[in-house]
This record gives structure tokens, C-alpha cells and sequence, in this order.
């Protein structure tokens, strides 16, 4: 079996190379606790996003989804225990993890916060939500977007940095669906993990005993990966009551209720949160799609991603680079292509085989070569990256085939 640390290494090693992920600022040595996604990392992440808000928000009558500022009220995160409880040990204190920063000059200047889960933001527009779209209960609030945490210790690549996204969901529900409606997100967790392509058998639930809890949560399930460095959260389940809207509603005296609009009553909400880190599901994508093989007695690395999270569909290459007549057609090809899907390159750099190790190792599904035969007939040759099997078809039927394979049964 390989080892674990090995793994790692090759990891952040081809995601800096490939131009997925570098260190943050790193030609001043960097920046502890930060990352810079490149294009390939950026496009990987859009993919997940979107597959994201496509399940969660788009996907369903019941949800909504919302873009809050990352600087809010100071008195949110007192109201939401932040500025008293969200701290960790070190030494002899308890040190907060928000970070601090100041809106506005000189004397005017008051003390917020960078938010350290994008969940505030949907509990503050809860009554937006409600008097414009008039929802009906059970109804949810989705949100993706940054969150800030002066972590002591960040480590392990993205898994625990200091600045990272998460793709959160407050599930609003009457208090006596709380069971039921943990249950069902429970299932869309694992729905999420298997379109993303995160392997089934590396994520564990884990009951997160009283004593660990947030201090919002009535019971929460961590689900955690089998990373290299160990089984860690990747994402958290939890019951956060009525907490936030009736803290919410003590601190800004602003009701925060629904009326229940057939029996006029009124009550506040409980909720169902599933947050998903957005850097942790990157990488937990990349160490289930990380694999090793012989292809054509030759050893290869290679990417096996999803292709609707794959950050470059197809690849198009002339045969030959010095024939011109090969190049005009390829450039014909892949220019229609790239009208239909935009997430294609072109490549026409080195030999065919290095160009198929380039591809196979940033998890490009299909490889598409323009040879003399096009010329004539019109086909090229399409190869399948996980077999390397070559499968010649009419260049008229490409677009169609990669789209069928792209959409995604969510
Ligand atoms: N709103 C609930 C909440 O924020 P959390 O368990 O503290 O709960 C939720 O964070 C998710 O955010 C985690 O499961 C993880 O995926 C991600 N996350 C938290 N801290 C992180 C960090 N320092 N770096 C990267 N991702 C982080």
C-alpha cells in the first residue's frame, strides 16, 4: 500500500505543477493558513459550487439562495455566541478565532468581524427571505461564500486553513421535524459526496459526543474522510434549534417568526444546518480521484474526477503540429467545440503520448485527435482516459457526447 504522507506529497505537488493550487503568497514565503487556487483549481471549485447550488438551491422548490456581506454587525456574533464561545485552547487562555478588523476611519471606526461561518448572513436575512417570498414551511436558505478563522495550528494543505469557503444550508422546520428533516439531509450529504465523486468507503459518521458540540447544536453528525493525515471532519450535520433566530430576535428586537399562514400561528423556527467546506470537498475530490496505473506497459498517474467536475472536459490536438492543413482543422474543431463547452483546451505541445500523460494527469476525461482520416472523412478519434481506449466517430457527434456525459443525475 502506498504511504500516506507519499500521497499527500504527490498531491500538493501536482496541484502546484498543474496549476491547481499554490501556496499564498508565496514569492514573499508565503502566508501561513492561506492558498491560492490557479486556473485549473479555480475551475475545479466553480464545478463543485455549481453542483452544489444546482442540487441544493436551483434544483428545489423549498430552498432559496443568498449572497451576504462577509463584514456584518458586530452585534451578530455577539448574539450568536461567537465573540463569547468560539475560541480554542492555547496555553493558559482561551483564544477567539474571529478576526478582528475595523469599518470605517478615526473616530467613527467601530470593531466587526470577518464572518467565521457564512451561516450569520442567512440568519439575519431570515425575515428578508420571508416577507418577499412568502416561503412555506419547511423552507431552507442556502448560501456559498468565504469564511475567516484565526486558526492556531493551520495544516494539511486546504483542510484547515485560515480563510476558506463553505457551502452552508439553514433548513427552517417546525421544532417537531427536526428528527425527520435530520434524516433527509443526512441522505443529501451522501447524495453530494457520490456526484462529486468523493469515495463512499473513506467517509465515516461520526455522533459528535455533548461535550464537543458547538454550543448552538442539540445533536450534530460529523462526517469525516479518510485523508492521508488522518480521519478528519470534512462535513458537519447539525440541529441548531430555535438558537440563532431567537438570539437574533433578543439582540436586534426585531421578530424573527414565521405565522403559519392557514392556522395564523406564529413561532420561530428550528433548524437543520449541513455545511459543506468548499476546500475540503476539493480536497477530498482530488485523493478519491488520485490514481496510479500501467497503461501500455508504462506507468501513469492519473486524475480519475468526475467529468462534470473535471476542470477540462476534453482536450483537442492536431496529430502533427507542422502540418497545416491538420492544425486549420483542429482549430476548426475546437472552436465549434468550445462554443457548446468552454471548458475545453487545445494542445498541441510535444508528442501525442506526452500530451495524454498531461491530460491524464489534471483528470481530463476525453482526448480528441484531429489526424489525415479528418480530413477526408470528417471523424477523429476520441480517447477515454480512465481505459485509454480510442473510439473514432463523426466530429458532428462530439458536443453531443460529451454533454450527455457531463450532465449529472442529481
Ligand atoms: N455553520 C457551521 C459551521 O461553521 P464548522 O464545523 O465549524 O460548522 C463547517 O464548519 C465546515 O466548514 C467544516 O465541516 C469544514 O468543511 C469547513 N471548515 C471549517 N473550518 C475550516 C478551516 N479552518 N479550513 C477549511 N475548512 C474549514
Amino acid at each position: 500500500m502506498e504511504d500516506k504522507n507519499d500521497l499527500m506529497e504527490k498531491i500538493v505537488s501536482l496541484c502546484k505543477r498543474r496549476g491547481f493550487i499554490y501556496q499564498g503568497s508565496e514569492i514573499y514565503g508565503g502566508l501561513a493558513g492561506t492558498w491560492d487556487y490557479g486556473p485549473l483549481g479555480v475551475a475545479l471549485k466553480n464545478n463543485i459550487k455549481n453542483l452544489w447550488w444546482r442540487m441544493f438551491v436551483d434544483g428545489r422548490d423549498d430552498m432559496y439562495g443568498i449572497d451576504a456581506a462577509i463584514l456584518m454587525h458586530p452585534k451578530v456574533w455577539e448574539a450568536s455566541g461567537h465573540v463569547s464561545g468560539f475560541s480554542d485552547p492555547l496555553g493558559n487562555t482561551r483564544f477567539n478565532l474571529m478576526f478582528e478588523t475595523k469599518v470605517g476611519t478615526g473616530e467613527e471606526a467601530t470593531k466587526s468581524y470577518l464572518r467565521p461561518e457564512t451561516a450569520g448572513g442567512i440568519f439575519v436575512n431570515f425575515k428578508n427571505i420571508v416577507d418577499s417570498f412568502h416561503p412555506k414551511l419547511p423552507f431552507g436558505v442556502g448560501q456559498i461564500g468565504k469564511a475567516f478563522r484565526n486558526e492556531i495550528a493551520p495544516r494539511d494543505f486546504v483542510f484547515r486553513t485560515r480563510e476558506f469557503e463553505q457551502m452552508e444550508i439553514e433548513y427552517f422546520i417546525r421544532d417537531s421535524e427536526w428528527e425527520k428533516s435530520f434524516e433527509e439531509w443526512r441522505t443529501e450529504v451522501c447524495r453530494f459526496n457520490d456526484a462529486v465523486g468523493i469515495t463512499k468507503k473513506s467517509v465515516h459518521e461520526l455522533e459528535v459526543p455533548d461535550s464537543e458540540r458547538a454550543h448552538y447544536s442539540k445533536r450534530t453528525i460529523d462526517f469525516e474522510f479518510d485523508f492521508p493525515f488522518g480521519r478528519k471532519e470534512l462535513y458537519g450535520l447539525a440541529y441548531r434549534t430555535d438558537f440563532d433566530l431567537s438570539a437574533h430576535e433578543r439582540a436586534s428586537t426585531v421578530e424573527l417568526k414565521y405565522q403559519d399562514p392557514e392556522t395564523n400561528e406564529k413561532f420561530t423556527p428550528h433548524v437543520i444546518e449541513p455545511s459543506f467546506g468548499v476546500d475540503r470537498t476539493v480536497l477530498a475530490v482530488l485523493i478519491s480521484a488520485h490514481t496510479e496505473d500501467e497503461l501500455g506497459g508504462e506507468k501513469r498517474t492519473y486524475l480519475k474526477l468526475k467529468p462534470a467536475i473535471a476542470p477540462v472536459k476534453a482536450a483537442v490536438f492536431p496529430l502533427l503540429k507542422n502540418k497545416p492543413e491538420l492544425v486549420g482543422k483542429a482549430r476548426e474543431v475546437y472552436a465549434a467545440l468550445k462554443k457548446e463547452i468552454p471548458q475545453i483546451v487545445w494542445d498541441d505541445n510535444g508528442n501525442i503520448g506526452k500530451r495524454y500523460r498531461r491530460q491524464d494527469e489534471i483528470g481530463t476525461p476525453w482526448c480528441i485527435t484531429i489526424d489525415f482520416d479528418t480530413l477526408t472523412d470528417d471523424t477523429v478519434t476520441v480517447r477515454d482516459r480512465d481505459t485509454g481506449e480510442q473510439q473514432r466517430m463523426p466530429t458532428v457527434e462530439l458536443s453531443s457526447l460529451i454533454l450527455k456525459k457531463l450532465s449529472v443525475i442529481v
